[in-house]
């Protein structure tokens, strides 16, 4: 099962990024599981003008982004709550692939503040975001609020407490992402 979590957040001195650095840990300590992390920080994408396909002339990143998309058996999107929605870097890039990248797979949300509310608006506008997509919402979300109370800049995590919730949301998002596979993988050979 390959793992593509999404990081989203592209402001300097982030803070919800090592959310995204402890789960794709998490994920590759998990027997037959390879995650990787696309973070849109580093791989800058062009403000969108026309999708993927119809670009004329990608860029490398844009080339390489589509690689890792299409490498990708399941998503985590990942990101911060900005005036009550998510990160417009992730809005930017399911509207430049334009579906096909995100079509049958299943996605995992996860939202970050440093505030209480952990991002939940951004987290059911989410879920909206991947129906349109036609990709399949892993129903257990993880919102994560007051992120530098429970997270190092490092990933690891300083709140013993949350790790049921991560153990949830990771359980969960692996039972809809291999059934999701084993599914595709009985569709090949019937
Ligand atoms: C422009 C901006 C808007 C924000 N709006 C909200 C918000 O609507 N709800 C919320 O809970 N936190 C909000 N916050 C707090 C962020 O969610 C919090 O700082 C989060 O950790 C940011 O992630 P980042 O550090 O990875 O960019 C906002 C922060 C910024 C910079």
């Amino acid at each position: 099962m390959k793992v593509l979590i999404i990081s989203s957040s592209t402001r300097k001195g982030r803070t919800s990024h090592r959310v995204a650095v402890h789960l794709n840990n998490r994920f590759n300590n998990t027997d037959g599981i390879e995650a990787r992390i696309l973070d849109l920080a580093e791989h800058k994408l062009p403000m969108f003008e026309e999708v993927y396909v119809r670009d004329e002339n990608p860029t490398d990143t844009a080339k390489e982004v589509a690689k890792m998309l299409n490498w990708a058996d399941a998503m985590v999107f990942l990101t911060p709550e900005y005036n009550g929605t998510y990160a417009p870097a992730l809005k930017n890039l399911v509207d430049y692939y334009n579906k096909t990248e995100f079509i049958k797979k299943a996605i995992g949300i996860v939202t970050i503040s440093t505030g209480a509310l952990a991002g939940m608006r951004s987290a059911v506008q989410l879920q909206n975001l991947i129906a349109a997509l036609f990709g399949y919402v892993v129903p257990y979300m993880l919102p994560v609020g007051n992120v530098t109370d429970k997270f190092e800049e490092d990933g690891t995590l300083k709140l013993p407490l949350f790790e049921n919730s991560i153990n949830n949301f990771v359980a969960e998002f692996l039972w809809l992402a291999d059934a999701v596979v084993a599914k595709k993988e009985l569709a090949a050979v019937v």
